[in-house]
């Protein structure tokens, strides 16, 4: 029997023919389990094992127990008010440390709550980093006390002219005490020197003109939202327009007050200053700029975090993590520029896009979702794609960890984040998680789409409108 824990356990014996446990009526997992924690073991590892006579975690620290927990309510089956488990034993660790989703908040705004809820379902499948896109073209969406125009005059807009908004400091402050709860680091991102358009709505002297290339008029003419104009809010879906006036010091004292704010703002290590898409900025200006922030994030004490681009630019600080955004099979020299990273004794964050870029859409036709990245993008697909085989030169150790993404220039709402992200989000964390493709019996397409399966009515009660896409074995659900 194939017991549904998503993400695959390291390890995991089942006992079919013992004695599964029952819960008393009305007690609850807390109730019942003997909790230890007990130093030594891997960063986040925790072992459980269930039998007729009670339920026992040991666990490395908090985390572990956490994830143990998480495991443990994927297993319950329902009674009335009763449940029961299983007999099982795992062994679990994770394979990578970092372990992401992103959420684009500036093509559309989520509030507080809805952020929260997005926690809430990664933490469920053992994601341990919310990576918040907090500017765009289209919007900046936090309030900073040393450049308030930012939230007063940036932040009002959307992609498609929807409402926009903006997160104050008290709000930054809850949603990272909710992640941190759930064992959950916020990395925020804000983005640069390209898709800067929203910082010349608060501050004109600091962006260059818009560049309307030949790509940004094929954008307008596909999605709307007119031309970028100077001065006016962005609400089409073009990139690579814009720019921060890289020659200026002054841009130098923005990007200073900006992440040293943050930075006090942000308890976990890291601080992602972008760095995609960049079309508008001239390569040698580009490689200046990356270079100084990159410095600039490091002395204030932070870990930098820049897509793979900035990989291009010869002096980023040697701390500097890479995230790549190319393809299972890399192109355009994408991975090059992901190498350089590894090249200068740092590592990768792994975020293909054409395998967990959650906003392509699943399937032909689908309501919602792009599908510029190689989409539609299936589920398998999704699953089907080994971290330490994905671009030549970067092995096991040189793999910070796998990050799914969720653009949102189609998705308004939670229910539209829960139907692009579920089920694929579980096929993320599961490379982010388990051990690698083939390790294991239960690291095959066979074995997660009938786990995933029987996860239906545990989504189901917790309110996630996942699709039900026919490539998963939902009959047991
Ligand atoms: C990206 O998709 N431009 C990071």
């Amino acid at each position: 029997m194939t017991l549904a824990v998503v993400p695959a356990p390291a390890e995991m014996r089942t006992d079919a023919a013992a004695a599964p446990f029952t819960a008393a009526p009305g007690s609850t997992i807390e109730d019942v389990v003997s909790f230890r924690v007990v130093p030594g073991g891997p960063p986040e590892s925790y072992r459980l094992r269930v039998d007729g006579t009670g339920i026992e975690i040991t666990a490395a620290d908090e985390a572990g127990l956490f994830y143990a927990v998480q495991t443990l309510e994927q297993l319950q089956t329902f009674h009335g008010d009763s449940w029961s488990i299983p007999a099982v034993e795992i062994a679990d660790a994770p394979r990578f440390g970092y372990r992401g989703l992103m959420l684009d908040v500036a093509r559309h705004f989520f509030d507080v709550d809805t952020v929260k809820a997005v926690i809430d379902r990664a933490a469920s499948l053992k994601l341990n980093r919310l990576h918040l896109h907090l500017s765009d073209d289209q919007a900046w969406r936090i309030a900073l006390a040393a450049r308030p125009l930012l939230a007063e005059r940036a932040s009002a807009s959307a992609v498609g002219g929807d409402p926009g908004g903006c997160y104050t400091k008290a709000d930054y402050a809850e949603i990272v005490r909710h992640a941190a709860e759930r064992h959950m680091t916020v990395v925020p991102e804000i983005d640069m020197p390209g898709h800067t358009h929203a910082v010349g709505l608060a501050h004109p002297e600091l962006v260059e003109d818009p560049v309307v290339s030949d790509a940004v008029q094929d954008a307008a003419a596909r999605f709307g939202g007119g031309l970028p104009t100077a001065g006016e809010p962005y609400t089409g879906f073009a990139v690579g327009f814009s720019s921060l006036r890289v020659g200026d010091e002054a841009t130098y004292d923005f990007v200073a007050d900006v992440f040293g704010e943050l930075a006090a703002m942000t308890p976990g290590p890291y601080l992602h200053f972008g760095g995609d898409e960049s079309l508008a900025t001239s390569d040698d200006d580009f490689a200046v700029f990356v270079a100084r922030v990159s410095q600039l994030i490091a002395d204030l004490g932070k870990t930098p975090i820049a897509w793979h681009e900035a990989g291009a630019a010869p002096r980023l600080d040697d701390t500097t993590i890479g995230q790549y955004w190319g393809f299972t099979t890399p192109t355009a020299g994408m991975d090059e520029k992901a190498r350089a990273f590894v090249a200068g004794g740092s590592q990768l964050i792994l975020s293909p896009a054409d395998a967990v870029y959650l906003d392509m859409k699943p399937e032909a036709g689908f309501p919602l979702g792009l599908e510029w990245a190689d989409g539609p993008t299936s589920v398998r697909r999704a699953y089907e794609w080994e971290p330490a085989d994905l671009i030549d030169g970067v092995g096991e150790n040189a793999i910070l960890g796998v990050e799914a993404a969720l653009w949102t220039e189609t998705v308004r709402t939670l229910h539209d984040i829960d139907t692009l992200a579920f089920p694929r989000l579980a096929a993320a964390a599961e490379a982010a998680w388990s051990p690698a493709t083939g390790a294991s019996a239960l690291r095959t397409w066979e074995s997660f789409r009938t786990r995933v399966g029987r996860l239906g009515p545990l989504w189901a009660r917790r309110g996630i409108r996942f699709h039900r896409s026919s490539e998963i074995d939902w009959s047991a659900a």
